[in-house]
Parts: C-alpha cells; structure tokens; sequence
C-alpha cells in the first residue's frame, strides 16, 4: 500500500513546441510571460515563468523530429516520501530521480492514461549564475538578458491543467487516492469531468473523452492560465492577431475563462480566480457533481 504524497501546487508544465523562435513571439512578447535561465543541461529546453514564479517549460525536439509529450509537474512536501511512495505505487513508466542545477529535485511517472507526471521539490534551492539570452539559451555565466515584455496580459500563475482521461474511477487511484489532491464540485454543466484542488487553489480537471473530435483536436489536453482581467487580455489577444476560439465565458463560480492555440496547436486557456468556497455543488469521490442533490 503506497504512502500519501502531499502535493503543494503546480511548480512547472511542459509544453512542446517546434521552434522557440516561433513559440516565444506567442509565449513572451503576446502572453507576457519571462524567459529565464533553464537549470537543466538539454538545449532544447526554454524556461520562462508566470508572474508568482510557476513555471512554463516550451520544449522544443530533442531530436530535432518528434515532437515530445506534455507533462505536468507537482511539487510536493517531502521528496523523498514521494518518490518512496511512487515507486511502491505500481504506476508505469517511473524515471530515476534527477536534481538541477538549482537542487531541484524530479522525477516522472506515467498515471493509467498515459499523462506524463513530474514530481518535484521548489525550485532556487541554491543559487546559480546561469544566464538566458532573450531566446531562453543558457549559459554558466554572462549576461542575463531581461526582456519586458510589453503585454497587457498579466499572467499571475498556472490555474489548472487539463489531462485527457479514459476512466474516472480509475484516475482517481493516482489524484485523489495517491496524491491526495481533493475532489471537489466542478462549476460548468453537465457531468464530463472532475475537478481536483490542491492546497493553494491550483486545480487538475481530468477530462473524460468526447463525443465527437474536432480538427483541432480533442482540446482536452489543456493549461489554463491565470490573469486578473479576462477582458483586458481578451483585447490584446485581438491586437494580436490571435484567434479567441471559444470565451469569453463564466462558469458557475464565476470564473471567466477564454481558449486560444499557441502557434504548434496546444490549447491554451485564459481564466479568472473562481470562487467557489461557497458553492451549493456537491461531488462524488470521483468528482460527479449534484445541485440540489440532482446529479447534473
Ligand atoms: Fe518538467
Ligand atoms: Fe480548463
């Protein structure tokens, strides 16, 4: 029987890209977020981060020909427990552990779908010279080119991920039971997900499979991103050319949220803080979700 981990928030998502020249016209100069110095060795790898310091890893092709996988990254309490209680959870696919330049310690693990998961320590554990050029490449020392980005959208943190799954009762042995992050009412309509909150309101939406697919694909692979004004980036996006594909709309906690694609097709949501401390919503264990006591 595998310990519980305790999971603190989202310390980092992964997303692949082809070309960091392209993906930071979107990620830097449109969305605003900050390129900084990448701790690992790969060259392939652009770090920038949010405003609270969460953390967006583009990912360019180690190979230079296959695109990579999406992953998420939790940062928990005691790293040490949770790689004990990984490696004793049955769950496929777990990697070594490995540590950054900055201490940062990982490792990975596959959940019953397949979605990539890193299990971390905070990042900064000890200091570092490296610097980033303007394109995220890193050195051991130099100088650190800061780039402001002129956007108006203020990207304060990572607010949820969005993972495809296949069986809800059976995900929830990895989020609700292994990582004992909390199944909670979710706040749009119908019953087509789970919502699952960590201690500092980042959320997990594992998103059952839909009826039908799109061009674009399924779009529930997904990172929402925070920002404290959804009309003020909504217009931005405009100016920028980016094409707002569904939003701006509010759920029912008053989240507002809208979707865009970044240049290599992955969906993107811009969202607001909901509040749903008070909500008359109540969930399953595995997150279905009542009102007034009649399943939605
Ligand atoms: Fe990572
Ligand atoms: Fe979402």
């Amino acid at each position: 029987m595998p310990g519980i981990i305790n999971i603190k928030t989202i310390n980092h998502v992964g997303i692949p890209i082809w070309d960091r020249r392209v993906a930071l016209k979107f990620y830097r100069d449109i969305l605003g977020l900050r390129v900084i110095p990448s701790m690992v060795d790969s060259p392939n790898i652009v770090w920038t981060k949010t405003l609270d310091g969460t953390m967006i890893h583009l990912i360019e092709p180690s190979d230079g020909e296959n695109l990579g996988n999406p992953h998420a990254a939790f940062e928990v309490e005691d790293f040490d427990a949770a790689v004990e209680a990984l490696r004793t959870s049955g769950y496929p696919e777990i990697s070594d552990a490995g540590e950054r330049h900055d201490g940062q310690k990982c490792i990975f693990i596959n959940d019953n779908d397949g979605n990539r998961l890193e299990f971390a320590t905070a990042s900064g554990l000890r200091p570092s010279t490296r610097v980033a050029d303007a394109l995220g490449y890193t050195t051991e020392s130099g100088t650190n080119a800061v780039v402001n980005s002129p956007s108006k959208i203020k990207i304060l943190t990572i607010n949820h991920i969005g993972l495809p799954i296949s069986d809800r009762a059976e995900c929830m042995g990895m989020y609700r039971d292994l990582l004992n992050i909390n199944v909670i009412p979710h706040q749009i309509d119908g019953n087509s997900l789970s919502w699952t909150e960590m201690p500092d309101g980042s959320m997990v939406h594992v998103i059952d499979p839909p009826k039908s697919i799109g061009s674009r694909g399924d779009g529930r692979q997904h990172v929402a991103f925070e920002v404290i004004d959804i009309e003020a980036s909504a217009e931005a996006l405009i100016e920028a050319d980016v094409e707002i594909v569904e939003g701006i709309g509010t759920r029912h906690d008053g989240q507002r949220f809208l979707f865009i694609y970044d240049p290599d097709g992955n969906r993107i949501e811009l969202a607001t803080r909901g509040d749903h401390s008070n909500t008359k919503r109540t969930a399953d264990a595995n997150g279905y979700t009542s009102e007034n006591g009649v399943l939605l």
